[in-house]
């Protein structure tokens, strides 16, 4: 057995070791914990990453996106439109301002939000529209714009899951009025514990934000607004821009395996490939296939000591969290299909190219003695 996890963050550790350990000691000697210089000087690097004129850093990234809504006076009686296959924080985020989420189905190439069925569930009461850049891949931003517009509703991105991608040839982050980061350890680009970033080229939005994770203040004890501790660690802020310097080479490393994937993959039947796009550079947080026979594979893949991942089993209009009580959830189709055949890929920047063949003979291995393929 030749096992493969499904991320190694303690290998990239021994990577970066010492410079690592030369930011956490800098911040631990200067006392720096909350906010301050650290995260100061990273807000400024991953702003000018993304392209854009501000970040602000948070608590995490359901902080990010809930600030964001905050921010825009999103509440009760508003409505917010959002993919059902993404991880549960976009939608939390949304129903901690009070607002009501509205799940709507996903594009079955792109994975992403549908367009078609995102307009399909505006009404007077929308007040955003939050496409999730999922598994790295930019949701098809031009679309929502063009929905949103002329009808003043907000466009955020959810770009936890993206660091780096590009969208018609624009880092995903500045393209709606705001993005919320994650950097959830395993994220593409992540932090030794919980925390995120608000991006936006909107200078009044990123002052008010900058407020409302500080108890509403500028000043010490001068409180502007009631608001909230959502701060970002300063051990956070500099092991951050420690490992921002490494994020292009780790997203081309993914994307290097990704390719390496699809070329071995491609011709095995019952899987469908993650598919790219002209437009868009997708940074592979997550390898994602399709396969018609989900459970036996990853069944097989673990005896075997291939870790895999399903992002995510249970699309968020089903999870009990977000049932209504005597009415019957929407159907949304493609979610509800997508749920039981998608399985996730090992994929890290630290994987060696024979993991990945591994991997890939393990998966060639199912389909011949499971449908007698290639016999
Ligand atoms: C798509 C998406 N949105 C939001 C979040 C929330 O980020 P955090 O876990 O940092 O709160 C995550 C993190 O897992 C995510 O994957």
């Amino acid at each position: 057995m030749k096992p493969v996890p499904f991320l190694d963050l303690g290998l990239q550790y021994q990577n970066h070791r010492a410079e690592i350990d030369r930011a956490i000691a800098e911040v631990i000697e200067s006392s720096a914990f909350i906010g301050g210089r650290f995260v100061e000087r990273f807000e400024k690097r991953f702003a000018s990453f993304c392209g854009a004129k501000r970040a602000v850093g948070v608590a995490n990234g359901t902080c990010a996106l809930f600030l964001i809504l905050q921010a825009l006076g999103i509440g009760p009686d508003d409505e917010v439109i959002l993919p059902a296959n993404t991880f549960i924080a976009t939608a939390e985020a949304v129903s901690a301002c009070g607002a009501r989420v509205v799940f709507a189905d996903v594009d079955p190439d792109s994975y992403n939000l549908d367009p078609a069925s995102c307009a399909a569930m505006i009404s007077p009461q929308t007040k955003a529209i939050i496409p999730v850049h999922l598994y790295g891949q930019p949701a098809d931003m031009e679309a929502f714009l063009q929905l949103a517009r002329p009808r003043g509703i907000a466009v955020i991105e959810d770009a936890a899951q993206a660091h780096g991608a590009i969208y018609r040839g624009q880092k995903v982050g500045g393209l709606g009025i705001a993005a919320g980061f994650s950097f959830y350890p395993g994220k593409n680009l992540g932090a030794y514990g919980d925390a995120g970033a608000i991006v936006t080229n909107d200078e009044a939005l990123a002052d008010r934000i900058a407020m409302l994770r500080d108890h509403g203040r500028k000043a010490k004890y001068l409180h502007e607004i009631p608001a909230y501790n959502m701060r970002m660690d300063g051990l956070q802020g500099a092991i951050l821009d420690v490992k921002l310097n490494y994020l292009p080479a780790w997203n081309q490393a993914r994307q290097q395996i990704a390719r390496r994937y699809a070329e071995q993959l491609h011709q095995v039947p019952g899987l469908i490939l993650p598919k790219t796009f002209k437009d868009r550079e997708h940074v592979f947080h997550l390898f994602v296939i399709q396969v018609d026979r989900r459970d036996p594979l990853q069944k097989w893949l673990k005896e075997r000591g291939i870790e895999t991942g399903i992002h995510y089993p249970v699309p968020l209009h089903l999870q009990p969290a977000y049932r209504l009580p005597g009415s019957p959830p929407p159907r949304l189709p493609v979610a509800e299909r997508l749920a039981e055949r998608i399985l996730s890929l090992p994929i890290y920047p630290e994987m060696k190219p024979e993991q990945a063949q591994w991997v890939v003979e393990a998966i060639t291995e199912f389909a011949r003695c499971s449908l007698g393929w290639g016999t």
